[in-house]
């Protein structure tokens, strides 16, 4: 078979840049296994405090602990993550946002609003 040389090869990874649009879109599909895995640890800390007042007291006392607010915070990122971008995809299903320098910068909007909001979740849980 003969193979055009002259054809343009990129294979020097660190030369791709995903546009922020698709870093958006990735980003929120894993958001939603995140919080899908989530649920069932949110489930059983919800049952285990409602369990009885020993329960609730296990619970409080699950949640005292670094590690586990480092969690939550991660599972609530991941919440508000995919709020935000997942609202910013309704958006777009109504006809915003479709032309490439708008949904840039609803992307953009999006990543800052969820920082925003990222930050003010942490200061709740600590
Ligand atoms: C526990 C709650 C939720 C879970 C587990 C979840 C999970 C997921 C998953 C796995 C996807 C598929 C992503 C993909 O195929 O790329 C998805 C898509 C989506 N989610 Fe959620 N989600 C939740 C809550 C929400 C909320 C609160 C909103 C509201 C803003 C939302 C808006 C969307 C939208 C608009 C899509 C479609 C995105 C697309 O078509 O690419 N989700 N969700």
């Amino acid at each position: 078979m003969k193979v055009n040389k002259s054809r343009p090869v990129n294979l020097d990874l660190q030369t791709i840049r995903f546009p922020i649009t698709a870093i958006a879109s990735i980003l929120h599909r894993i958001s939603g296994v995140i919080m899908f895995v989530s649920v069932a640890i949110l489930l059983w800390l919800l049952g285990t405090s409602l369990s009885s007042p020993e329960g609730f007291h296990q619970a409080a006392n699950i949640m005292n602990s670094f590690f586990v607010k480092l969690i939550i915070w991660g599972i609530l990122a991941a919440l508000l993550y995919h709020m935000v971008v997942g609202i910013r995809h309704l958006m777009m299903d109504m006809g915003y946002f479709e032309e490439l320098e708008s949904g840039n910068k609803s992307a953009k909007v999006s990543f800052i609003i969820t920082a925003v909001l990222f930050v003010i979740s942490g200061v709740i849980v600590w």
